[in-house]
């Protein structure tokens, strides 16, 4: 399975920053030194987001006051080509050639490419020996990150290589008591990248290899969603503000709708989309993720552990779906021939490296109940899509109606009256919006719905960080917040497997078709209309 990976940039209209004497992220003081290593370093990843986001980081100062940048790949290049490729990748990323900025640009300058195969474990040994000579030379200090952005199939090997060459050195990370650092050594973590496995049962075993080498203080999963802006704000806007708890549960909510629609297709990354399908690639980490933050317990601190705990404490409160009751609970599709923004658009069958005859789900909408005091009785409807009209990831809450209907004639006038519907939008145009009912002006009382919006563009300042960058400094200064736990990953999969076996064990059975640029199958919208609730349009 070739690395899945992101959609093409939106970001040919960012403004390219230069160096900044700022500290945007309002750290106390700089991450320590240290070695970045990328295995995958000629990979799709490395070159549209860890690159651009490691140059953007020595540009917003906030990056490691020494920081070495190690390429390892399997192909023959030589340290300038390496850096001419780490080059074009930054300014792709800024849609412009202008010239690397000389003064962020060092960790350009001065990257080194490590050619060897990943099962070699002399290669290992080359690498052991180049950070030892990167620490020596570039105070690095012995601080190391490993970071996995080859094909997922490729992560075993990899991590029970770094373990055989001794580069592990379990335990050299953290916090934990038991794991303390042999004074002086600096620290070791490794980041996983994202598919995290291919079912329980393969996640189950990545963790067991990871475990064998790493502690698991030294592990970070990432889930790029967890450190967009709008994401980490769900805790603030829950936990910082008296108003909305109180309301934030079964009394008040009828039910919530977490929804990723994408306008894009599957571009080059058919052959990977092709095992993965939409709810392996979206439903399982990022929109379960959403949902998580959304319903979560408020945690005793926020703190990587405290947060994590109720996270898991949440997924684990996830209802199983019954296997013989899995199209009660979830929808599949598949996009057929159609139109986006006035351009025809060819069905998934017809992308490059997409079988013909493929079943795979470009849709796919499940419905998650949660069985504990907060939330008994309140559907989550989660949902994500390929090439639907335009792309909008949001978090509805739709409240209960007034138990009470006063403006009965008002009903009659104006229709029956909407409920009030908060909603989160990640992405685009990011912010929040609250709707209810206001009095339309004139003698006869008529009601409309009316918003109050905010919206982070005009009320904040921008959002100038990309995913990649918070991520990698997350990491560097050890905060392990934004990165997925392994029991956090073991109740994700544990919540979509019965879905994903009764798929497998019916293959096409209920594939809903849904023409490009419209809003998924039919039998999508039939998932919450026996609940008699509506899907939004975002
Ligand atoms: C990736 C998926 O994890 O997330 C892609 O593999 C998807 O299929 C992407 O397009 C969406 O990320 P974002 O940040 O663009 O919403």
């Amino acid at each position: 399975m070739a690395l899945e990976y992101e959609q093409l940039d939106d970001a040919l209209e960012r403004p390219r920053p230069s160096a900044s004497p700022l500290d945007p992220f309002g750290l106390e003081r700089p991450p320590d030194p240290c070695a970045v290593v990328i295995f995958g370093a000629t990979g799709d990843l490395t070159h549209r987001k860890l690159v651009p986001a490691l140059y953007d980081l020595s540009c917003h100062n906030v990056s490691p006051s020494r920081m070495a940048i190690v390429g390892f790949g399997r192909r023959a290049l030589s340290e300038t080509d390496f850096r001419a490729a780490m080059t074009e990748a930054i300014d792709s990323f800024y849609g412009d050639d202008s010239r690397i900025d000389q003064a962020c640009g060092s960790c350009v300058r001065e990257a080194r490419y490590l050619q060897g195969d990943f099962d070699d474990l002399q290669a290992y040994q080359r690498l052991a020996d180049l950070l030892a000579e990167l620490d020596e030379q570039q105070g690095t200090a012995g601080n190391r990150i490993f970071y996995l952005a080859t094909p997922p199939s490729l992560f075993p090997v990899i991590i029970e290589k770094l373990g055989a060459a001794g580069l592990a050195r379990r335990g050299a990370s953290g916090d934990v008591a038991e794991h303390a650092a042999p004074e002086g050594q600096g620290w070791t973590r490794i980041v996983v990248e994202k598919p995290f496995g291919h079912d329980l049962e393969s996640a189950h075993q990545l963790n067991v290899v990871l475990r064998e080498v790493f502690a698991e203080n030294q592990v970070y999963r990432i889930d790029h969603y967890l450190a967009k802006e709008t994401v980490q704000n769900i805790l603030v806007f829950r936990f910082a503000n008296g108003i909305f708890e109180p309301v934030w549960n079964r009394s008040f909510v009828d039910h919530v709708q977490i929804t990723a629609a994408e306008a894009l297709g599957v571009e080059h990354r058919g052959a990977y989309y092709e095992e993965a399908g939409a709810l392996r690639d979206m439903i399982q980490n990022h929109l379960v993720q959403l949902f998580a933050l959304t319903a979560m317990e408020p945690p005793v601190a926020f703190s990587a552990d405290a947060v994590r705990d109720e996270k898991v404490k949440l997924l684990r409160a996830v209802r199983s779906i019954p296997p013989e009751h899995v199209d009660q609970f979830a929808v599949r599709g598949q996009y057929v021939d159609g139109t986006i923004d006035e351009q025809p658009v060819i069905a998934y069958r017809r992308e490059d490296r997409v079988s013909p005859n493929s079943t795979t789900e470009t849709y796919a909408a499940v419905k998650l109940l949660v069985d504990n005091w907060r939330w008994q009785g309140v559907p989550f409807y989660l949902r994500t899509g390929k090439r639907l009209p335009h792309q909008a990831t949001e978090i509805a809450v739709q409240f209960k109606r007034p138990p009470h209907l006063l403006f009965r004639d008002a009903e009659k006038l104006g229709g029956q009256i909407p409920p009030n519907l908060l909603v989160i939008r990640i992405q685009p145009d990011e912010g929040l919006s609250l709707r209810f009912e206001a009095k339309t002006p004139g003698q006869v009382i008529g009601l409309q719905p009316v918003e109050m919006k905010f919206s982070y563009g005009s009320a904040l300042r921008e959002l100038p960080f990309s995913a990649y960058e918070t991520l990698l400094l997350d990491c560097m200064t050890g905060d392990a917040t934004l990165f997925n736990r392994d029991d956090q990953v073991d109740e994700a999969w544990r919540i979509v497997m019965p879905i994903l076996d009764r798929w497998a064990a019916t293959p096409g059975h209920g594939l809903g078709i849904y023409e490009a640029g419209t809003w998924g199958p039919e039998a999508a919208d039939g998932l919450v209309a026996r609940d008699g609730r509506r899907w939004r349009q975002p």
